[in-house]
């Protein structure tokens, strides 16, 4: 068997038909971000999420950074984020000259929760970026109602949860924005790219002036932008990844359940917990190991399987270099985080592999996990 990823992009016909038109057209960008295919892509992105506004930038990083200009955020605000994240999540705050004030997670879902938050705030919090880590949405609800109470922003990372349900609503759709990643491992991708939903208008059109260098028409500035626009290649790849997203979703998620009947009653290894009012979108399949020690003989019994795994993430971020030179953090102060990079350890699920072969993934790991 050929070596499995834990995760790749599914590209087809589809989209080779459709960037080789737009080559062929020489208008492979629009000067304000709003092409043709950039406006088709929004359109029907936003009616996915639910949201009355999509706007597209050219990566998740930069839908993040952002969501923060155009709060307009003063030097020292603070900026609630998990510590159990992508860098991305945190190095934008530092961007846009706030403090990053870590927190920790809830162990069943490593997701960030209310109580987490509720120990880091302050007077001069001014928003809190939720999560939604591995496609298991954060519970939000009362994260929401307690942000509404102190007037702080909620700012929704779903760069790992596109097509998530927390209840019946869209990751994406419930806080003030929802941030999406496309790189090429997400659950859909158009090589580079991102997106943020919102449903207010006047944040949407601020958005739109941020991604081309603060315009509110052609060569006048009013806000400080960046170049952040979205070609019309990626575009054009991201409209026909959200017509297969449900078909990625579903193989998901049977991938998920493969993975679920074999190893539930190991002892080695927890299974994914999933919320009673979660839809995961699957974007990884992460496992927690009793004895974080077996974690590198495991990878490595997979590996001469062929088979690939991902530690996401080995070191939380309040231990980064970067982070513990700015705060002085030095380890002991967010237990589950800690704890959680020491053990986790996700497998392959995505839409390209097949029953066979998932088969394959889930009996090897069982049998090597009986053995650890
Ligand atoms: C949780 C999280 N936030 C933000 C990002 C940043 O997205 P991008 O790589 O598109 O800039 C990523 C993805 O890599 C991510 O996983």
């Amino acid at each position: 068997m050929d070596f499995i990823p834990v995760n790749k992009p599914m590209l087809g016909k589809e989209e080779t038909t459709e960037i080789s038109k737009i080559i062929q057209s020489g208008a492979l960008t629009h000067k304000e971000g709003k092409g043709k295919y950039v406006l088709k892509f929004e359109e029907s992105f936003s009616k996915f999420i639910g949201t009355k506004h999509a706007i597209a930038v050219n990566n998740g990083t930069a839908a993040l950074h952002s969501a923060l200009l155009a709060l307009d955020l003063k030097p020292n605000d603070e900026i609630i984020v998990p510590t159990f994240t992508f860098v991305a999540t945190a190095e934008v705050v530092l961007h846009v000259g706030c403090k990053v004030v870590f927190t920790d997670i809830n162990p069943r879902t490593f997701n960030i929760d209310l109580s987490n938050i509720q120990k880091k705030v302050t007077e001069r919090t001014k928003a809190i970026i939720t999560v939604h880590l591995y496609g298991h949405p954060v519970d939000l609800n009362p994260i929401l109602e307690f942000a509404k109470d102190k007037e702080i922003f909620v700012i929704e990372d779903v760069a790992q949860a596109h097509g998530a349900k927390y209840y019946d609503k869209m990751a994406g759709s419930l806080g003030d924005f929802g941030c999406f990643s496309f790189y090429p491992s997400k659950n859909m991708t158009t090589g580079e790219g991102g997106m943020i939903t919102t449903n207010n208008s006047e944040l949407a059109e601020k958005l739109r002036m941020i991604r081309n260098h603060g315009e509110s028409e052609e060569y006048k500035t009013i806000m400080l932008g960046h170049n952040f626009r979205m070609p019309e290649l990626s575009a054009a790849i991201g409209d026909i990844q959200l017509k297969k997203l449900k078909d990625f979703l579903n193989k998901r998620t049977n991938n998920a359940k493969i993975l679920n009947n074999a190893l539930q009653n190991v002892e080695s290894i927890n299974i994914p917990i999933v919320e009673k009012w979660a839809t995961h979108a699957w974007y990884l399949y992460t496992t927690n190991l009793k004895d974080p020690n077996k974690r590198n003989d495991l990878i490595t019994k997979l590996r001469e399987e062929n088979i690939g795994t991902g530690v996401y993430y080995s070191t939380p971020l309040h231990l980064m270099p970067l982070f513990q030179k700015l705060y002085g953090f030095k380890g002991g102060e967010f237990l589950n985080s800690e704890k959680a990079s020491k053990s986790v350890l996700s497998l392959p699920v995505y839409p390209g592999i097949n029953k066979e072969e998932m088969q394959f993934i889930a009996n090897k790991t069982r049998e090597i996990c009986l053995s650890l």
